[in-house]
């Protein structure tokens, strides 16, 4: 389930374009793309939290980023967005900051338009926020999709299509950067 290679070196290259000090992941899993993320963030002080719904999996991508020697950069928290506001805003104010720099988002897709909705209205995201999200097309996310495609004005959107991981499937990253 992991963004693989190909996937995974698009969003190494946003994240280094974007140089973020605050980073938020929506779904760790084994803590692969976290560790990516975390590997590409150049800011000596900046932060990765990764959400995940799966206690085992904290536990797996825990122990993945520590193997990887970036635990330093990274926290893999369990749980989900909607339960997780209040103290995402208190790991950003720690750090001095109010809002994410960037964001990827790979957990279950009817999930991706909600909990963007939900970054903004709470505002963990604002201008100049990049959300990278994963899967546009396989498994798919089409109200994610055509949301972004009709706020062109609140925001600069770039589709690319790629492969899903490990595999010759069609699937595209969708890049969106508040106005
Ligand atoms: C595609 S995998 C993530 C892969 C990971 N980003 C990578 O590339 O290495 C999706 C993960 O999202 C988790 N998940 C599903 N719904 C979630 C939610 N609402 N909040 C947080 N995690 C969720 C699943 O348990 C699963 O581990």
């Amino acid at each position: 389930m992991c963004v693989g290679p190909i996937k995974g070196a698009l969003v190494d290259t946003y994240v280094r374009s974007c140089n973020p000090r605050t980073a938020l992941e929506l779904g760790a899993y084994c803590g692969y793309s976290a560790v990516r993320i975390a590997s590409a963030m150049q800011q000596p002080s900046s932060k990765l939290i990764s959400l995940e719904i799966s206690a085992a999996n904290v536990e797996i991508a825990t122990q993945i980023v520590h193997h990887a020697g970036v635990s330093s950069k990274v926290q893999v928290v369990h749980g989900i967005l909607s339960t997780k506001i209040d103290e995402l805003k208190q790991q950003l104010k720690s750090m001095g900051a109010s809002t994410f720099d960037f964001v990827f988002i790979d957990h279950y897709k009817e999930f991706y338009l909600p909990d963007f909705l939900l970054l903004k209205e709470t505002g963990l995201i604002s201008k100049g926020t990049v959300i990278v999200a994963d899967n546009i097309i396989r498994p798919g996310a089409p109200a994610y999709r055509s949301y972004m495609e009709s706020h062109k004005e609140a925001m600069d959107v770039v589709e690319h299509k790629t492969w899903f991981e490990y595999s010759s499937l069609p699937d595209s990253i969708m890049v969106s950067t508040l106005k």
